[in-house]
């Protein structure tokens, strides 16, 4: 009754933000995410324990994040849940914007089942992990994964879907960590705040599919302007419609708009690079590999740290 699953982060390219169906998981907008390598979370999953229990990085989770995952498990398993004890480390930042909840649910997911003994196929896992986690339900895949709006009530339409596999296109993404602590606002508050305020966000759905077909098409042509075109109208009208929300919620602090700015200026120095925010400050750039060191070298003097990276796998059980 135990089972160990490794999966990856994934980053979105056209955004996920907004959801039509919030028990669900079910997202407003179609969405499209490149799955991340070395960053990863492991998860062991144990049923039949003593009592409940979640460790996340080596601590004892309570509260309301121990809720959220005691309520997954009981979707997962069932009616009669026994006593389950989960175990699971990420080596890189949690909850601060690098899609932890991602990695986290998708490792769950699959340690959950295989540790039930339960066969499932990837599209099932990812139906599930959605449910955990949104985003989580695009990192059952490794490579360019997209996930559908769907438009069914049960949300049986709605789940990552492989588009190109891990080496498909050379890229890297260069992580430009402006701050590693856990975001000012989590990501589904936001999402509901922006929902029920934002002026904007009424836009921003009506944008989205239309960004979904231009990223799909520069995706499978190799395209870097179109997809880094795409993706930075994506990230910023998802950020527009959540600063015009009452109140307001802004991830960016001034180092965001510093790498901003250093990215533009890259671009019109010649170096091809765009990029992309989620919810927190810290800033990821798509750019082709041969141009990685140049841009994480102009990137190092305004942040933590910087770490460049490139497609990942899919999720895997140890
Ligand atoms: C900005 O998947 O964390 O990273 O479904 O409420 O758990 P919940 O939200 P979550 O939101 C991710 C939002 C995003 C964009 C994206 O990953 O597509």
């Amino acid at each position: 009754m135990k089972a160990t699953a490794r999966a990856h982060p994934n980053i979105a390219l056209v955004k996920y933000w907004g959801k039509r169906d919030r028990v669900l998981n079910l997202p407003a907008v179609p969405s499209l995410s490149l799955t991340l390598d070395r960053y990863h979370t492991t998860t062991t999953v144990t049923w039949e324990t003593q009592t409940d229990s979640v460790r996340l990085n080596a601590e004892a989770i309570c509260g309301r994040p121990l809720q959220r995952v005691l309520d997954f498990m009981d979707r997962l398993w069932g009616p009669h849940r026994p006593c389950v004890h989960v175990d699971s480390k990420n080596n890189f930042p949690t909850a601060a914007g690098l899609a932890s909840s991602s990695s986290g649910f998708a490792a769950l997911a699959l340690a959950g089942m295989a540790a039930a003994g339960r066969e499932a196929s990837k599209t099932e896992l990812s139906i599930l992990a959605r449910q955990g986690s949104g985003s989580a339900c695009r990192s059952l895949w490794g490579g360019w994964v997209s996930w559908d709006r769907g438009q069914k009530s049960d949300g049986s339409d709605s789940h990552g879907r492989p588009l190109a596999p891990q080496n498909h296109w050379d890229l890297r993404m260069v992580v430009a960590m402006i701050a590693s602590g856990p975001k000012s606002i989590g990501s589904t508050q936001a999402m509901i705040q922006t929902e029920q305020s934002s002026r904007l966000y009424p836009g921003w759905v009506e944008a989205a599919p239309n960004d979904m077909v231009q990223a799909t098409r520069a995706v499978l042509e190799r395209n870097l302007p179109a997809l880094g075109t795409v993706m930075e109208a994506s990230t910023l009208r998802m950020h527009a419609s959540m600063m015009s929300a009452e109140p307001s919620i802004r991830y960016w602090t001034p180092a965001t708009l510093s790498v901003m700015e250093r990215v533009e200026k890259l671009r019109k120095d010649g170096v091809p690079a765009w990029f992309t925010m989620d919810a927190g400050p810290n800033v990821k750039v798509l750019c082709d590999s041969t141009r990685a060191d140049t841009v994480a070298d102009t990137l190092r003097s305004c942040c933590e740290k910087v770490d460049v990276l490139q497609a990942g796998p899919d999720a895997f059980l140890l």
